[in-house]
């Protein structure tokens, strides 16, 4: 790559001219975000191969969210309250935050972006709390995609908010049948198909061959996606973050959305790093943090071995 031309920030204009930034990290690997949504379109690995999945049919016309990618849901996940499904984080233009408090960082990466979102008027009409929500996307030098908000309650008023939220992440697979979670199985979930009622997950592999739509209950700080077909293996990290929303449309839904093409649902799967069960509550003045971390890493990797440091010291 040319020296050069090489910026680990670029400000430039994304589909129907909307506010992008393009990082990248020295050894090739580069992220998206747009202004619109604080939404992450897109995560390279450093051959250049596409990460997340975005729907051909996404529209990048607000106020429809974009359709794949990592959409942020908040001040509320699905349908779980009053508002617009999964909120109105994620169909909102966020703005660069010029002035972040010191974020604690271990890495030396140049590649990262602050954006900030504060409610506008029309904002405290359906959700009446005066917040600050910052986002840090970064790229660490090994290719992670890293994902850091901070909520914090600014109101003046003395009154506590209660809030859900997710981590939307659309990944990029081979195909979906090909492809297994690992690190939830035997746990808690609701299923969104069944009236949110409560299950125990049963079986020693999870695997994909209808529609799914549930959240994990208590999960473990790492959850890893197996993609036979391409040998990889994406490895999330979470904290702060308690559940996992794994989601599917398959082909019936897949046809009932507009902005999704009707064989998609084979290439891509949701698992989501959420808070979801129990609302997080923010007294004025307290802040809330909820990090997530993603590698893609190559399937030398052994299954059941939920270890990140054997993972990434054996790739
Ligand atoms: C998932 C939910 O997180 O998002 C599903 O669990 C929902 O119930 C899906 O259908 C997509 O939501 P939307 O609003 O982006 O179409």
């Amino acid at each position: 790559m040319s020296t050069e031309k090489f910026l680990p920030v670029e400000f430039c204009k994304g589909n129907n001219g909307l506010d992008k930034i393009v990082l990248r990290e020295s050894r090739g690997s580069s992220a998206e975000v747009y202004l619109y949504g604080g939404h992450v379109t897109s995560w390279k690995n450093d051959h250049g191969e596409e990460l997340l999945f975005v729907s051909s049919k996404a529209t990048f016309k607000p106020p429809k969210a974009i359709r794949g990618g990592i959409p942020i849901c908040f001040p509320q996940f699905a349908s779980h309250g009053s508002l617009e499904s999964h909120g109105f984080a994620r169909n909102r233009f966020w703005s660069i935050d010029t002035d972040p408090p010191a974020f604690p960082t271990n890495s030396s990466s140049k590649a990262y972006i602050d954006l900030i979102l504060r409610p506008s008027e029309e904002d405290l009409k359906i959700w009446p709390h005066s917040f600050e929500f910052r986002l840090r996307v970064a790229l660490t030098p090994g290719g992670d995609l890293m994902l850091i908000s901070r909520v914090r309650n600014t109101s003046t008023d003395g009154k506590p908010f209660s809030f859900t939220f997710a981590y939307h992440t659309y990944f990029s697979v081979s195909d979906i049948s090909e492809v297994r979670v690992e690190g939830l199985e035997t746990l808690d979930y609701l299923d969104n198909l069944q009236n949110k009622e409560r299950f125990t997950e049963q079986g020693d592999a999870i695997t994909f061959e209808s529609e799914v739509d549930k959240i994990y209950l208590s999960t473990p700080t790492k959850i890893a996606i197996l993609d036979h077909e391409k040998k990889r293996t994406f490895v999330i990290r979470k904290d702060g973050l308690p559940d996992a929303v794994v989601w599917n449309p398959w082909d019936k839904k897949a046809k009932a959305m507009a902005d999704f093409g009707d064989d998609e649902y084979k290439h891509m799967l949701c698992v989501e790093a959420a808070a979801v069960e129990k609302p997080i509550t923010l007294k004025p003045g307290e802040e809330w943090k909820g990090r997530l971390e993603l590698s893609g890493v190559p399937s030398s990797y052994c299954s059941g071995q939920l270890d990140p440091q054997k993972v990434l010291s054996s790739s």
